[in-house]
């Protein structure tokens, strides 16, 4: 089965997971939502035709997918495709996001065969810090053995509904995503950079919207923000700030992925 799997991640874990994927369903091609989305879309498409299977993974933003996964939902048409299928990671709730998905996937002419969410670590630093890396380890473990039966359900083109919450919960956190995930964009104005920086510029490099220059060698946002925290998270020395909550606050990332993994443009 020829499979292309292609993913969102700010901090590596939705990275990880589809890694995990790509190597039980084998003969699998992994491509960055990010780069995607800058390349022609005919040839994405026809691509996309020829395949088995084609899955998305991504994380959970505020019980919804993120933006520049619904840009890329968007961005072509998603007919003709034998089996589709969406896996979601979340810090323990994703609410009614892979039901959005499936909506938004539909209107392009797509029909999810089958959504999954898998718990991983959190890593909203503008509300909380890091769990324990024992905790995280734990979390990494049933993750592994959630990716094993996901594939074998994918493997036999298994069609099952979406994982969703109670249809009132449902639609109580599609509200709350409608009202929130359009301040997301602009919610960069909250970044701030302490003088410890170094003007390396990974900042620069892990930003999946090429939101980040740097001016007089220190970053600046430019208000197209997905909220990924991954400038927050990678900075080699903590020196980038969200409000001011974030100071005390535990970074995360996924162990087993380096910043580079994440770059847009590649060879940098
Ligand atoms: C802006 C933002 C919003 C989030 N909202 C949720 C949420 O609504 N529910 C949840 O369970 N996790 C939420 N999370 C946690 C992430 O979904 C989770 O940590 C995910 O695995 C991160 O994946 P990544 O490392 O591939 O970026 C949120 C994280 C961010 C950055
Ligand atoms: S990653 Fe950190 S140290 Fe490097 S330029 Fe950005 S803010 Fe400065
Ligand atoms: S500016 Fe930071 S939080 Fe916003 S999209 Fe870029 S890396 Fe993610």
């Amino acid at each position: 089965m020829n499979t292309i799997l292609y993913y969102f991640s700010g901090t590596g874990n939705s990275l990880v997971i589809a890694r995990d994927l790509a190597a039980a369903l084998v003969n699998t091609t992994l491509i960055a939502i990010p780069r995607a989305l800058q390349e022609p879309v005919a040839g994405a498409a026809d691509a996309a035709a020829a395949v088995d299977a084609v899955g998305i993974v991504f994380p959970v933003y505020a019980w919804g997918p993120p933006r520049i996964v619904t840009d890329f939902i968007n961005s072509r048409t998603w007919n003709g495709i034998p089996y589709l299928f969406a896996v979601c990671t979340c810090g323990g709730f994703p609410g009614g996001t892979l039901t959005q998905v499936e909506r938004a996937l539909r209107a392009r002419g797509g029909n999810l065969s089958a959504g999954f969410s898998i718990v991983m670590p959190g890593n909203y630093t503008a509300l909380y810090g890091a769990i324990a890396e024992a905790k995280q380890q734990k979390l990494f473990a049933r993750a592994r053995a959630r990716v094993a039966e996901i594939a074998e359900l994918i493997k036999a083109r298994r069609n099952r509904p979406v994982e969703k919450s109670f249809l009132l919960v449902n639609w109580l956190t599609g509200l709350l995503y409608k009202f929130g995930m359009p301040k997301f964009k602009t919610a960069d104005t909250k970044f701030w950079v302490m003088d410890t920086c170094t003007h390396c510029g990974l900042c620069v490099k892990v930003c999946p919207r090429l939101n980040i220059d740097l001016q007089d060698d220190r970053p600046q946002w430019h208000g197209n923000c997905e909220q990924c925290m991954a400038c927050l998270q990678w900075c080699p020395v903590e020196a980038i700030q969200f409000s001011r909550a974030t100071q005390k606050r535990k970074r995360y990332h996924h162990p087993a992925i380096k910043a580079k993994d994440l770059f847009i443009k590649q060879g940098n």
